[in-house]
């Protein structure tokens, strides 16, 4: 299985809007970032289907280093993002 990529470093804030199905790139190599575009194939990483109970405003992870997928944890900014980066 790979690793994820990070896609940013920095997470995105975007508008969700409520029982809307939405598919997370978990895998960082998604063209069409920070939803899954089906480039995680043959990789052996899954993407994260999520629903919001309320429409509005969302912080979603791009650096795939969150403990709390699909939202940022702030994990960009500490060891695990730091880690993978050099890494790669
Ligand atoms: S493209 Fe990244 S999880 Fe699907």
């Amino acid at each position: 299985m790979s690793k994820p990529i990070a896609a940013a470093n920095d997470p995105i804030t975007i508008h969700l809007e409520k029982d809307k199905k939405y598919v997370w790139c978990a895998c960082g190599r998604s063209t069409h970032q920070p939803f899954c575009d089906g480039s995680h194939r043959g990789t052996g990483l899954d993407p994260v289907h999520f629903t919001v109970e309320e429409t509005g405003e969302a912080t979603l992870c791009q650096c795939k280093g969150t403990r709390n997928p699909p939202y940022c944890d702030g994990s960009h900014a500490g060891t695990a993002f730091s880690k993978r980066s050099s890494a790669e």
